[in-house]
């Protein structure tokens, strides 16, 4: 037992493990830790244990079940009594387990497929250009998060789910009043009251979206679980749209992790190819979602120690993605590994990001461009006193003030 190790802790560089973890590593491939709540989970922290675990069917994601470990407080608050309407969406695709979970999850697949991202590249490359040039329009110096990173990824998200342009700012909107605010429950409303009215207005006019996927029935019919037709449809596009902000979250960190690591901005500079395997290697060492959650739903015998039925299982993506055991130099970034692909960053098993051919073309291109047209980027404020917010269960700086 781990006796000093309370769970969460904050990071203390947005960037680096939560140095109150450390000790976690010398433990691998897992350790017992307090939870704040008091109660005891488990820490695993070993790319080989983590792979095995979350593909092992007795490691449940269900949120509705009362032994759910909530491993951010600030999460605990939001899936509240009053906002049970939330974990509607919550439980639509990544807090439902087994058969039920795998036939929502194949209604999906088709319109994520590297196939269909990798043709979306024109019109991601355009919203891409379209921001930048506002950005720079606006002139230097620039908060490089609400002038580029952000917007880049929201956009091509929402038009590639067919909601047309004009209601991005409303469904930006109520969306975010849905996960953090305390009107949940009005906003979870409203935007079911939005999809009727746009799921009315696709099947008189249908488009090319991934609503319309869903509504041609594309991956299959939409009659599993208790949730059907189409309140499914709008709860699982709603869950999808929220797939933004991390891909906003890792543009503008991993610019601000390669503007203090000039020779590799450098080697990407002059040799884009490098691109796809670094957008990997970012992934990977900056690990913005502190931590996957997990119910046991059985005894587990791993490794000489019993998780037993009940305990709360955290996957510690931080160290996972350190693991010395894969990785030769693990806090260095390095852009010719074998393994570049190897990270937990998006999860792994049956819960995998969905969206992560999606957010690795996006932030190729958004990365791509930013390091092809503004040679002389630079910070505008030292790197010590840049702002990040460390305990909001993913990391994201709050803001990034450029000039070039
Ligand atoms: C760099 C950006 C992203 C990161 C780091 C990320 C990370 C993750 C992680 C760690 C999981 C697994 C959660 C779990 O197992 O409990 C996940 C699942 C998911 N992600 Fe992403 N994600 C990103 C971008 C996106 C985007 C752009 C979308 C939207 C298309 C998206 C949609 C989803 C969905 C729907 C799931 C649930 C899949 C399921 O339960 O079957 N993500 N993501």
């Amino acid at each position: 037992m781990t006796e000093t190790v309370v769970f969460p802790q904050d990071r203390t560089c947005p960037y680096q493990p939560a140095p109150a973890y450390l000790p976690l590593a010398a433990e691998r491939p897992l350790a017992q830790v307090a939870l704040y709540d008091g109660r005891r989970v488990w820490a695993i922290t070993s790319r080989d244990m983590a792979r095995r675990l979350l593909t092992d069917p007795r490691i449940s994601s269900d949120r509705t079940n009362p032994a759910w470990p909530m491993m951010f407080p600030v999460i605990a608050a939001t899936v509240s009594d009053v906002q049970q309407k939330v974990m509607k969406i919550v439980t639509a695709l990544v807090g439902v387990d087994g058969a039920v979970h795998s036939a929502r999850r194949k209604m999906l697949i088709p319109s994520f497929t590297l196939r269909r991202i990798n043709a979306q590249r024109p019109m991601i490359q355009e919203i891409v250009d379209r921001q930048l040039e506002r950005m720079l329009g606006n002139g230097a110096p620039a908060d490089l998060i609400p002038a580029f990173a952000a917007p880049v990824p929201v956009t091509i998200l929402y038009r590639l789910m067919g909601i047309p342009d004009e209601d991005h700012d409303f469904f930006e909107k109520v969306s975010h009043q849905l996960a953090a605010g305390p009107n949940a429950n009005e906003a979870y409303d409203e935007l079911m009251a939005y999809m009727d009215k746009l799921i009315a207005r696709k099947r008189r006019n249908p488009g090319d979206g991934v609503l319309d996927d869903l509504l041609a029935g594309r991956g299959g019919a939409a009659d599993v679980g208790e949730v059907r037709g189409e309140e499914l449809i709008s709860t699982l596009v709603l869950q999808v749209a929220g797939g933004h902000g991390t891909t906003g979250t890792m543009i503008s960190l991993s610019m601000f992790v390669l503007l203090q690591n000039p020779e590799r901005l450098a080697e990407l500079r002059a040799d884009p190819s490098l691109l796809p395997t670094a957008v990997d290697e970012l992934l990977r060492l900056l690990s913005i979602p502190d931590g996957v959650s997990r119910l046991a739903t059985d005894d587990i015998e791993v490794e000489g120690t019993t998780i037993r039925k009940g305990d709360g299982v955290f996957f510690i993506t931080s160290l996972i993605n350190r693991d010395e055991n894969v990785y030769e130099t693990p806090d260095s970034l390095a852009w010719h590994r074998a393994s570049a692909r190897d990270h937990v960053s998006f999860g792994f098993g049956a819960h995998q990001c969905l969206g992560q051919n999606l957010a690795r073309v996006t932030m190729e291109i958004a990365l791509g461009t930013l390091i092809r047209r503004l040679p002389g980027l630079r910070l505008a404020a030292p790197a010590g006193e840049i702002p990040f917010n460390p305990t909001a269960g993913f990391q994201v700086l709050t803001e990034l003030p450029v000039t070039w």
